[in-house]
């Protein structure tokens, strides 16, 4: 898709994942807060129009990492923010046989997508621009489940890479922060087999007593990319209608 010049000053954010449920309502939200857009994904999208530019490719490849921020700049002519959502799920329990070679894989490329993603994006965060990226952990970065280890793993090990990545990078004004998000509502049958699964059952187990719609992610994520946040790095904010504050107990 061919993207229309910007204007020097409106500020630029790329997407990986960008074809994600949550992907999508980020790159909405992002549009119509005036940011324009790359969206990045290893399959090819279908997105939204305006300021927004599509590129294919794997984050879990230095080639690729460094390619999509480069066609980015290239475009738009900066980069202010870097929004890292690229990961795969699902990991089958322990006590299955081959479940820690495929976790490997999991584990791997879904820290690989983050660590190149920061990699690359920092280089070419634009020095006169709000400088800020977010990573999606998950509420299974702060809680567990039987079975999906390696997802919880792979969660659990980004909370602490944006924690490191932000005390790296302080010194030269980015800031990078998590946003741990709870299960997220889905319409679409083909998307998110666990909040269609599990979705119902779950809601019993949230204070807010459902699951998260998109845009609500999309709203802290956006929020704390911009400038509003300037004085929040390192941390992963749970949005989670409740869920990591509870003990469980139903009085
Ligand atoms: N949906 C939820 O309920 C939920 C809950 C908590 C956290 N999250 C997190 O939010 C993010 C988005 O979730 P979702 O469910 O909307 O996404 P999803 O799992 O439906 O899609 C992820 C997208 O990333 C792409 N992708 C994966 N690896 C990639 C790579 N290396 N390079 C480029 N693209 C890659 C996939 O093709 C896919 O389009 C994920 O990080 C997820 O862990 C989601």
């Amino acid at each position: 898709m061919a993207a229309e010049a910007v204007k020097p000053r409106t500020p630029v954010a790329m997407v990986t994942g960008g074809n994600s449920p949550l992907g999508r309502a980020v790159i909405a939200r992002l549009l119509a807060n005036g940011y324009a857009v790359a969206g990045i994904d290893d399959n090819p999208t279908d997105l939204l129009g305006g300021q927004h530019l599509v590129l294919v490719g794997d984050m879990g490849t230095e080639h690729d990492s460094r390619l999509a921020i480069s066609q980015t700049i290239n475009t738009f002519g900066r980069l202010d923010s870097a929004v890292l959502l690229a990961d795969i799920g699902g990991s089958r329990a322990l006590n299955v046989p081959g479940t820690v070679a495929e976790g490997e894989h999991l584990l791997a490329r879904n820290l690989n997508s983050i660590a190149l993603g920061i990699q690359a994006a920092v280089e070419g965060l634009s020095l006169d621009g709000h400088r800020s990226i977010v990573a999606t952990a998950s509420v299974a970065g702060l809680l567990a489940d039987p079975g999906n280890w390696a997802y919880h793993a792979s969660k659990i090990a980004m909370i602490d890479l944006v924690r490191s990545s932000a005390l790296t990078y302080a010194a030269r004004g980015i800031r990078v922060n998590n946003v741990a998000s709870g299960l997220v509502r889905a319409d679409d049958p083909n998307e998110n087999p666990v909040a269609q699964t599990f979705g119902r059952d779950f809601s019993r187990r949230i204070p807010l007593c459902r699951l998260a719609e998109p845009a609500e992610i999309a709203e802290v994520i956006a929020f704390l990319i911009s400038p509003a946040a300037s004085y929040v790095t390192g941390t992963t904010l749970a949005v989670d209608g409740g869920l990591t504050a509870s003990a469980g107990l139903v009085f």
